[in-house]
């Protein structure tokens, strides 16, 4: 488990874990990357325990009784109990449910939980700086329940609006529903006071922590949420799994989202009774070989210890502000230093940020260009797009420094 040392991560050795860093992506450049919000990088030893599993235990699971099926099941289960005690869930696999990503735990609870529970007149707060896996799922949920969606105000520096999230919790709001950290731009949201405030008016708190989990030590029942949905390959694990904690007593009583094989009790011509959480909820064959390896990289990041991540990752957000400040024709997105994880969101004035990402893929540096899935947060902030850099406790200053290289690039190119 977790060392939480104060010592500075050793990135050379852990560079040395993730071999597509040294990759050449061109004229003998080796890969920048800093594109960690949309997709980590995977280390030898979750990629070897993908292969390890495929090698010598690939089967399937809760349905047969050989061996190897046997073993198989019981790694996968345990991988849940692993994840929901990563998240600091104490109910083990009873609160921690399998999906494919963060947007398919939003849509279980949003159809699960909302088409049941939602009226004419009930209110879903959301905020301006949710994901379009948040927004556009409560939006769809709201116009087939008849329920009323709200935003909490996003102020000038990137800051939810607190105040205007107390006008607008109230006793008509059954979810609010946001994110833990913004993907856009890096601002770390106070949930456990906006916990406190929607369980004031007895509603339920669903946070997205696709950008926390991966960074920083989270623990559910200190935030007090009742939902918290993730995925897997933004922390170090495959794609196509990700996990969605929810209390035991709310996803007991929620309907599936999917039916099928492998989440049933009892099945008749009529009628069908459910399997325990989280089988209820995990129909058909699950991403078996991506769960087990899944549970791996929650060991490698816990063996590292995500405090020391979380305060590398600051201090290279820090840096590269810095360098982003330099220049008055650059504008940062976003909360200070000191207030933000570990990503910018920019534009370099004249050249739209696809320009600009293309210009950094010519110097092999990979950022991501665009909406970030948050159109209605570029609406707000007055620009279609923005370049986005984030970053990854494999990262240096170095590599921040190739960043501010190609912008200068970029601005040479386009004066
Ligand atoms: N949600 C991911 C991102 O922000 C894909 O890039």
């Amino acid at each position: 488990m977790s060392t939480q040392s104060e010592e500075p991560l050793d990135v050379e050795r852990i560079r040395g874990e993730f071999p597509i860093l040294e990759r050449d992506v061109g004229d003998g450049q080796r890969v920048v990357y800093l594109d960690n919000a949309a997709t980590s990088q995977t280390p030898d030893r979750v990629v070897d325990a993908m292969d390890d599993y495929y090698r010598e235990t690939n089967s399937n699971v809760h349905r047969g009784i050989h061996h190897l099926s046997q073993e198989a099941s019981l790694a996968y289960e345990e991988a849940h109990d692993r994840l929901a005690e990563f998240v600091g869930a104490s109910g083990g696999r009873e609160e921690m449910v399998f999906t494919k990503n963060t947007t398919e735990g939003l849509n279980l609870v949003a159809h699960g939980w909302g088409l049941r529970e939602l009226d004419e007149g009930d209110e879903v707060v959301l905020t301006e700086m949710e994901h379009h896996s948040s927004l556009v799922t409560w939006q769809q949920i709201a116009k087939r329940t008849g329920a009323d969606l709200k935003f909490i105000a996003v102020d000038d520096e990137g800051r939810l609006d607190m105040d205007h999230a107390q006008e607008i919790i109230g006793p008509d709001t059954e979810m609010v529903s946001v994110t833990h950290v913004s993907n856009t731009l890096g601002t770390v949201n106070p949930i456990s006071d906006l916990a406190d405030l929607a369980h004031e008016h007895g509603s339920y708190v669903f946070a997205d922590g696709a950008q926390a989990v991966p960074h920083q030590s989270v623990d559910v029942e200190d935030l007090g949420v009742d939902f918290y949905a993730f995925s897997g390959h933004k922390m170090c694990g495959p794609t196509g799994i990700g996990g969605l904690y929810g209390k035991s007593h709310l996803l007991d009583a929620m309907e599936p989202f999917m039916y099928g094989g492998g989440m049933v009790r009892k099945v008749e011509f009529e009628e069908t009774t459910w399997a325990d959480v989280p089988e209820k909820f995990e129909a058909g064959t699950p991403p078996i070989a991506e769960g087990i390896a899944l549970a791996e990289a929650a060991d490698y990041l816990d063996d590292i210890g995500r405090e020391r991540i979380d305060r590398h990752e600051r201090d290279l957000v820090e840096y590269a502000m810095n360098r982003l400040g330099e220049f008055d024709d650059i504008e940062v997105y976003g909360p200070p230093a000191g207030e933000r994880a570990g990503l910018v969101s920019f534009n370099l004035e004249g050249v739209h940020a696809h320009d600009l990402a293309s210009i950094m893929n010519d110097h092999a540096v990979a950022i991501r260009p665009g909406d970030h899935c948050t159109q209605p947060l570029h609406d707000v902030l007055g620009t279609a797009a923005s370049a986005r850099a984030s970053f990854y406790l494999y990262n240096t200053k170095a590599e921040v420094d190739a960043l501010v290289e190609a912008i200068d690039d970029a601005r040479q190119l386009f004066a």
